[in-house]
């Protein structure tokens, strides 16, 4: 039952060199690390990736932000990889994130446009399959 997520380190972790603290996280968890890659996305890709959020206000400058910087794409993979690594990650908004998670330890409110969050993570097995494609 292994399976596969893709989790991004966005702008905002790889400018703070936060790589290795975050593959640190997901592998010292058990997870293996089977694809990787850092480049800077073009904005058609970040469009495919981001599609069901089209149309709301945060998009924008969500896509701008992810065109800010280079992203590191991981293939994650292990059994119920994509539940443990959101749980991992931790919720959207760093400020309420519980602490132990990557976004309560490592990530706070900047008082930027849209809010930046360190990491993505796929949160389905349609998603995963969808975003991997897009990625790798
Ligand atoms: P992700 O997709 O990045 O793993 O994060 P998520 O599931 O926790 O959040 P999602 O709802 O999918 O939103 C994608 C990304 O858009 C930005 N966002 N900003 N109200 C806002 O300012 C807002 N809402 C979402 C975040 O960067 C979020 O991770
Ligand atoms: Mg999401």
């Amino acid at each position: 039952m292994t399976e596969s997520t893709l989790v991004l380190i966005k702008p905002d972790g790889v400018k703070r060199n936060l790589i290795g603290e975050v593959i640190r996280r997901c592998e010292q968890k058990g997870y293996s690390v089977t694809q990787l890659r850092k480049l800077t996305p073009t904005r058609e890709l970040l469009a495919q990736h981001y599609a069901e959020h089209e149309g709301k206000p945060f998009y924008e400058p969500l896509l701008e932000f992810m065109l800010s910087g280079d992203v590191v794409a991981i293939e994650l993979t292990g059994n119920r990889v994509i539940e443990g690594f959101r749980s991992l990650a931790g919720s959207t908004e760093p400020t309420a994130a519980a602490p132990g998670t990557i976004r309560g330890d490592l990530g706070r409110d900047w008082g930027t446009k849209v809010v930046q969050n360190l990491v993505h993570g796929s949160d389905s097995k349609e998603s995963a399959e969808r975003e991997l494609k897009l990625w790798f």
